[in-house]
């Protein structure tokens, strides 16, 4: 069957770029995104996940056949209006699962997230299948959906298929509100040559992945055999782990007037509850999963690229 696309959040930090990776393997006229609001420049038309009749409308009219659901509210925007989180990423995903299931959709995507985990995990090394106790609004709704997600794959035979990001850092877009933002704010503070104030404590290590290693684990997922994939709630993937002052060492290895200072606020305690590094070892066996950015070529080419971001600030 013709593959045709639809990506639902398409203007956010990772549609923007996912939707650009997408375009090029099945080209522009088989990729629609859309968002809140209709955005020309970067050909996004408006659908609100939130309104089922226009959804299943937009699903039916254009056939499509692949669905990749990014529409959330993130973890510290969560936290500040925890009603409308639930609602969005609760609300928002069953409308996705039961057009899926209603015009037989092929293969759904859903992306899940390091703020599942909580209290009892071992936060040096979290396997993928441990107790789910996650401290926000934000964690709390991404673990019912990766069970919403194992639920539509058993009863109705629904081939969703989930990644468990960890901190996503890019040029390509700005990010969206989630506790993982300062790792790409503080690039932005080094290219505008000022002190950044960092609202993570000094040593709080979390796993984080480069845009485009988060981009082809999703491609390479979507397109892995269905046969070979033995969970179905979300995979854990790991790229790298650091905390703020190790960022900053490596920022001041390039730049070495680059100044840090720590305020710890609110997203320092949701930080707190969070693993440092996560044990992926199910997804590079499943369907080969490897990152290529480590640290250092993280800075390097966030470096290298941040004028780009700088200027969407403006
Ligand atoms: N960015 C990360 O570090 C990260 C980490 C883990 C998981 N994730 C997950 O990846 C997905 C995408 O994250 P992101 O960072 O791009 O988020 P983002 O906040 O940058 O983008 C989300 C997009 O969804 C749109 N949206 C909100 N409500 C909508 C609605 N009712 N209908 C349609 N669109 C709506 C927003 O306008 C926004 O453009 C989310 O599901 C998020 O939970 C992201």
């Amino acid at each position: 069957m013709h593959t045709k696309i639809l990506i639902i959040g398409a203007g956010g930090q990772i549609g923007l770029a996912l939707t650009r990776k997408l375009k090029a393997i099945y080209e522009s006229k088989n990729v629609l995104a859309t968002d809140l609001r209709a955005d020309e420049e970067n050909e996004i038309l408006p659908l609100d996940v939130l309104d089922s009749q226009a959804l299943y409308t937009f699903v039916k009219t254009y056939q499509i056949t692949e669905i990749y659901h990014l529409a959330a509210i993130l973890s510290a925007s969560g936290e500040l209006n925890p009603q409308k989180a639930w609602k969005i990423n609760i609300d928002g995903l069953f409308n996705v699962l039961e057009v899926s299931r209603e015009l037989k959709v092929s293969k759904v995507f859903f992306p899940s997230t390091i703020a599942v985990f909580g209290d009892h995990i071992d936060q040096s090394n979290c396997a993928n299948y441990v107790p789910l106790l996650p401290k926000t609004v934000y964690g709390i709704s991404k673990v019912a959906g990766e069970l919403w997600a194992a639920y539509y794959f058993d009863k109705f035979g629904l081939d969703i298929r989930s990644l468990r990001y960890p901190g996503v850092i890019g040029y390509q877009s700005l990010p969206g509100g989630g506790t993982t933002d300062y790792a790409v704010d503080i690039f932005l503070a080094d290219f505008a040559q000022k002190p950044f104030e960092c609202f993570l404590a000094a040593d709080r290590a979390l796993p984080m992945i480069f845009m485009d290693d988060a981009i082809d684990a999703t491609i390479s997922l979507m397109q892995a055999d269905k046969a070979k994939l033995t969970v179905r709630t979300s995979y854990n993937i790991h790229a790298m782990s650091f905390t703020p002052s190790e960022i900053a060492a490596e920022i001041q290895r390039h730049n070495p007037k680059f100044d840090i200072i720590y305020k710890p606020d609110f997203r320092d305690e949701i930080a707190k509850t969070w693993p440092a590094i996560i044990d992926d070892s199910l997804a590079r066996q499943d369907w080969q999963w490897k990152p290529k950015y480590d640290l250092s070529k993280l800075v390097q080419v966030m470096r290298d690229n941040i004028h780009q971001l700088a200027s969407k600030q403006q």
